[in-house]
């Protein structure tokens, strides 16, 4: 069932435990993460960037979401967040569409025009009862900055406090040493520096911190990382390389087969495992009861 975003961090808070956040494109990559949810028996999220939305479209894609989780989710609470909103534009058409959380990712902006923007966003999905995130620190891909500009877009936690109590989020994604995309799966995870997660967790205690880039992060990262604060934890990135290497593989295998259900059929299970998986890093596998 479709679920407000509030009531995921409620449980996750209390239970000492983790959200995913899983990406999705379309029907089989909605399917694959909810089947995992249903059977770990997890509450999960669902998250649509803005690319998605253009490749789906926001009545499509909103439609099988809220489809998916009123049939195949059954008592399974899911709720569904927009990733990396970049305009009020969309923020607002995704608020408008029934989304229940938010991301206004103004980033790459300077401090106090960050603020700004995010308040904007804020303010909007508040009037709706809608959550919102912002970021504070970049996360970059390793491909795009170096180690010691990477070190210096890392969230401060003072900025944090300040961040958080001027543009009003519920929750907020930090820059820690996380990084988004493949490449880091090829060359290497950097790491997380722990010890600027705790300090942000110190400073703002009540505010969940979103843990961006989860891709190829050992369980042993992503539980220090739920030790300092983190309580949601978005994936992407290995969940596409399961369904195209699944895809590949089928296609390779398989010359004669043209079905497009049987074509799909092993790349839904392959995005189910991964998130199995990762639902059991997080602790919110067998969370409902
Ligand atoms: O963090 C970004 C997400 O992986 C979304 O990427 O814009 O290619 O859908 P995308
Ligand atoms: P990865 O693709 O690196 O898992 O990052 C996902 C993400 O942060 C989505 O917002
Ligand atoms: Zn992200």
């Amino acid at each position: 069932m479709l679920v407000h975003l509030s009531e995921l961090i409620k449980d996750a808070k209390k239970k000492n435990y983790a959200l995913g956040a899983f990406n999705i494109e379309n029907l089989e990559t909605t399917i694959g993460v909810v089947r995992a949810a249903v059977k770990m028996k997890s509450p999960v999220i669902l998250q649509v960037s803005e690319t998605s939305i253009q490749y789906a479209g926001l009545k499509a894609i909103t439609s099988i979401v809220q489809a998916i989780a009123a049939v195949e989710a059954g008592d399974i609470p899911v709720s569904l967040h927009l990733d990396h909103g970049k305009s009020f534009r969309s923020v607002a058409e995704c608020v408008r569409a029934g989304f229940s959380s938010i991301m206004m990712d103004a980033s790459d902006m300077p401090f106090t025009e960050n603020i700004i923007l995010t308040k904007q966003a804020v303010d909007f999905a508040h009037r709706k009862g809608v959550f919102a995130q912002g970021e504070l620190g970049i996360v970059k891909g390793l491909e795009e900055v170096s180690p010691e500009e990477r070190k210096k877009m890392m969230t401060n936690a003072e900025e944090a406090e300040e961040f958080v109590s001027k543009a009003g989020v519920d929750t907020l994604a930090v820059a820690v040493g996380n990084v988004h995309g493949i490449i880091k799966m090829q060359k290497g995870n950097p790491g997380l520096d722990l010890k600027r997660l705790e300090s942000i967790h110190k400073i703002i205690p009540d505010t969940p911190l979103v843990l961006h880039g989860a891709s190829g992060m050992s369980g042993q990262q992503i539980k220090d990382g739920i030790k300092y604060g983190i309580t949601i934890i978005n994936t992407d990135t290995e969940l596409r390389l399961a369904f195209t290497q699944t895809l590949r593989h089928t296609l390779e295998n398989n010359p004669d087969i043209y079905d497009p259900r049987e074509v799909m059929t092993p790349s839904i299970e392959a995005i189910q495992k991964v998130t199995e998986e990762k639902m059991e890093f997080l602790g919110s596998a067998g969370m409902v009861k």
